[in-house]
């Protein structure tokens, strides 16, 4: 028997569903790919130090449960996520003063799937989300894929401006609030208490949820640590905080969590079993091995000293670097720090010229939910030591020049 085709051969494939069309490339991208060449000092990346990473105790980790459980190890696993890494991730807030039970806890492919759960969950299309300005740029992708109107909030070092805040859900009748309070990405910036307690009552009021992502708060090399906005009056039952194993273990393992009130994690937990039924179980369960065996807050304190010495290696050598009348911040932790150029400068224009000097920041454009600051850049201070990060300095001021 023969079987014919009644299509022809060269008919073209349906389209791309819009919501990826119109999302589309970056050529700030492009222009990056090209920061993959070793000999680039890159500034750009937003990469923890790979030589901090405790390669041995995660691989005693693995052996370790590979030994001692392999059926359970390599085997399926529930949604929500291992009991013992639960539990141990609720610990480590109830330690920290937000008393969370393991139930109250999803582990996440990474904290970028929470993001994906909760728009799943919580946005419909059309539907206004409130973000910071500037904000993480793959928050601000992950709102567009949902089809939400994506609204920034002005602001200043401080973050969010609650009046700006409380006119803008008013307005919009916004569902939610995406923040990253504490040694933001991109631009390193931490929400005093003060303005966390006033964020959760505008919230409280207005009725509105509150996405805190928090991958960076470990991270702090100085300072007195600022109480999440989830444990503010008013924010326990309408805040999800988003954690991660990313920047204090390492990111390869691709380990992150939500702490949401029940209704929510139920749903949250229903969109995770069509994305991918659950995080790997191996990874969950040596990452409960390793922190019931190490003491992960000692390893986080060694690294976050090594990281504040490299951010005093980079504000030490960014006066001579940057224009006269360039202004910077000096964050008490995290990865980043913000930039603002002199005013006519634009950062995107100037970025061929300075990866042509083989180093390379990230154009501040690209995080902003509305119109862009061009003068604003991105500098990842963490990934290189004190003297690379002295040479890429140098080096910035000629493609600066
Ligand atoms: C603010 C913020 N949220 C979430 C993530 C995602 O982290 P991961 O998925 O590795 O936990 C990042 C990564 O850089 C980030 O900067």
């Amino acid at each position: 028997m023969t079987v014919t085709s009644s299509a022809p051969a060269d008919a073209p494939t349906p389209p791309l569903a819009a919501r990826a069309a119109a999302i589309g490339g970056s050529p700030v991208r492009d222009i990056l790919a090209v920061t993959a060449r070793p000999e680039v000092i890159n500034f750009a990346g937003g990469l923890p130090a790979p030589e901090f990473f405790d390669a041995r105790g995660v691989a005693a980790a693995y052996a370790a449960v590979l030994a001692e459980a392999p059926g359970r190890a390599l085997q399926y696993a529930t949604t929500e996520g291992e009991p013992v890494l639960r539990a141990a991730v609720a610990e480590r807030y109830t330690a920290r003063g937000l008393a969370t039970g393991a139930d109250d806890v999803l582990i996440t492919t990474g904290s970028q799937q929470a993001l994906s759960l909760l728009a799943t969950a919580l946005v419909e299309p059309g539907d206004t989300v409130l973000v910071e300005n500037p904000c993480y740029l793959a928050a601000l992708q992950v709102f567009a894929f949902a089809g939400a109107r994506v609204v920034p909030v002005p602001g200043d070092a401080d973050g969010v401006d609650p009046d700006a805040l409380d006119a803008l859900v008013a307005e919009h009748r916004a569902k939610l609030l995406y923040t990253v309070p504490t040694f933001q990405n991109p631009s390193g910036r931490t929400m005093p208490a003060g303005r966390r307690a006033a964020v959760a009552a505008v919230a409280a009021r207005r009725g509105l949820w509150i996405v805190e992502d928090d991958p960076y708060g470990e991270l702090r090399f100085e300072g007195e640590r600022v109480p999440w906005i989830a444990s503010y009056p008013g924010a326990g039952d309408r805040t999800v905080v988003l954690g991660s194993f990313s920047k204090v273990m390492a990111p390869g393992l691709r380990l992150g969590w939500l702490r949401a009130p029940a209704a929510l994690l139920r749903a949250c937990a229903i969109a995770k079993q069509a994305a991918d039924l659950h995080t790997p179980t191996v990874n969950q369960l040596a990452a409960a091995w390793y922190l019931e065996h190490f003491d992960l807050d000692a390893h986080v304190a060694r690294v976050a000293g090594v990281y504040r010495e490299r951010r005093d290696a980079m504000l030490a050598g960014l006066p001579g670097a940057l224009p006269a009348g360039s202004t910077w911040n000096r964050p008490e932790g995290g990865m980043f720090l913000w930039v603002r150029l002199p005013s006519g400068y634009d950062a995107t224009a100037l970025l061929p010229g300075v990866v042509a000097q083989d180093v390379a920041y990230v154009p501040g454009a690209p995080f902003y939910g509305g119109a862009p600051e061009a003068e604003t850049l991105r500098l990842c201070f963490v990934t290189q030591t004190p003297d690379e990060i002295a040479e890429g300095l140098r080096r910035l001021r000629l493609g600066l020049s």
